[in-house]
């Protein structure tokens, strides 16, 4: 059985249901790969912990659901340890980082990251930020340093948009990228397509917890487009900044644009696109009005999807329904099992 030691830096949404899967998922990882995954390290806001035979997952979830700290952790903490001081300290294989996106200077993510990679340690990270301020950066330490960096929970979740375009699509040319790929924005849309009013619909998705008390960055594009930014950079393969991307948000379209969509059969969705011109790509976030038989225009809320046209490929078309973000620690646990299975 290989055993490979994890440290985990944020314990949130995300952080919790990856805890949760890795005991789910335990026999499964035995018996189908002859792997088993032992949590070493963890961080939170409060503090680390470590042990170097194995935390008690259980008892972090307890703490955590109890909306207690880690530093509260009994045996064997250490309180007070930031992220970059747990990643440096314990002994470990992959270092998983799950804190919140910070797209003002990337931390604490990106220094983690940096840190670790440099250190030739593979990373799995599901945080936009580092990766729309840095990736260039990133993508050269890590291939400087032989070391995985995965990040396919970063954009859209669970929907493997990365790993299609950058594995299945591997040899293919990419014509075209298109892709609903913000739930709140969809979420409002699909309502309004119904019958509310923009504020209604923002205020219900406030209201279940999918949008912001500020959602300026889901209402006017900029979620969107950084996850355009990192597609284009890891699929497309074009060095690519949020300068690059022009970013139209959906707080202008009135019910009067959403009745003459629906009077032509055409439905308003916010689309990410990526369109070849020449060797180039013009990337674009802007609300468009597409025929009701799109595949994306009958993404109803809470899904979110893509399509890729290619030239040998042919086109693909990938979809999830998300309500909550097991999706998207089972695709952490996917490239945390990528890594382990490939290391020599
Ligand atoms: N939720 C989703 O569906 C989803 C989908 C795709 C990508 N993502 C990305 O995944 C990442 C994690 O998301 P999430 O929903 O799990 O976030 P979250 O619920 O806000 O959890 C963030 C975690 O990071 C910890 N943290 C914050 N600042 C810290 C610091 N300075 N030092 C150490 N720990 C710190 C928090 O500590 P406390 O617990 O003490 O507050 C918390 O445990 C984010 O970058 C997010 O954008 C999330």
């Amino acid at each position: 059985m290989r055993r490979v030691r994890l440290a985990i830096v944020g314990l949130g949404n995300v952080g919790q249901r990856l805890l949760e899967l890795i005991q789910l998922k335990r026999d499964t990882l035995r018996t189908r790969l002859d792997l088993e995954l032992s949590v070493v390290g963890v961080c939170d806001s409060t503090g680390g912990a470590e042990n170097g035979v194995g935390l008690d997952l259980a008892k972090i979830l307890e703490l955590k659901r109890a909306k207690r700290g880690i530093a509260a952790y009994p045996t064997g903490a250490r309180v007070e340890m930031p992220p970059l001081e747990m990643v440096r300290t314990v002994a470990t294989d992959i270092v998983v980082e799950l804190t919140p996106t910070n797209l003002t200077d990337g931390e604490p993510g990106l220094s983690v990251i940096r840190d670790a990679l440099a250190r030739k340690m593979p990373v799995v990270t599901a945080n936009k930020g580092p990766l729309v301020l840095a990736y260039s950066e990133l993508a050269a330490l890590a291939q400087q340093n032989d070391a995985h960096l995965l990040h396919s929970a970063a954009v859209t979740g669970g929907l493997p948009t990365l790993n299609i375009g950058t594995r299945d699509l591997g040899v293919a040319s990419i014509e075209k990228f298109e892709g609903v790929v913000n739930g709140t924005t969809n979420y409002i849309l699909s309502r309004m397509a119904e019958g509310q009013s923009y504020a209604d619909a923002l205020k219900h998705a406030q209201d279940i917890g999918m949008a912001e008390a500020d959602p300026t960055l889901d209402v006017d594009g900029w979620d969107a487009a950084n996850k355009l930014v990192i597609i284009a950079n890891a699929v497309l393969r074009r060095p690519t900044k949020l300068k690059d991307v022009t970013v139209e948000g959906i707080r202008k379209i009135t019910p009067t644009d959403i009745a003459t969509a629906t009077e032509h059969r055409q439905t308003i969705k916010l689309i990410a696109l990526a369109e070849r011109i020449g060797k180039d790509y013009n990337l674009t976030v802007r609300p468009t009005w597409l025929d009701n038989s799109h595949p994306l225009a009958r993404l109803g809320a809470g899904t979110m999807g893509v399509i890729y046209h290619t030239d040998i490929n042919g086109t693909i078309f990938a979809s999830i329904e998300e309500e909550d973000p097991y999706p998207t620690a089972a695709a952490v646990l996917r490239d945390i099992v990528q890594i382990a299975t490939t290391r020599a």
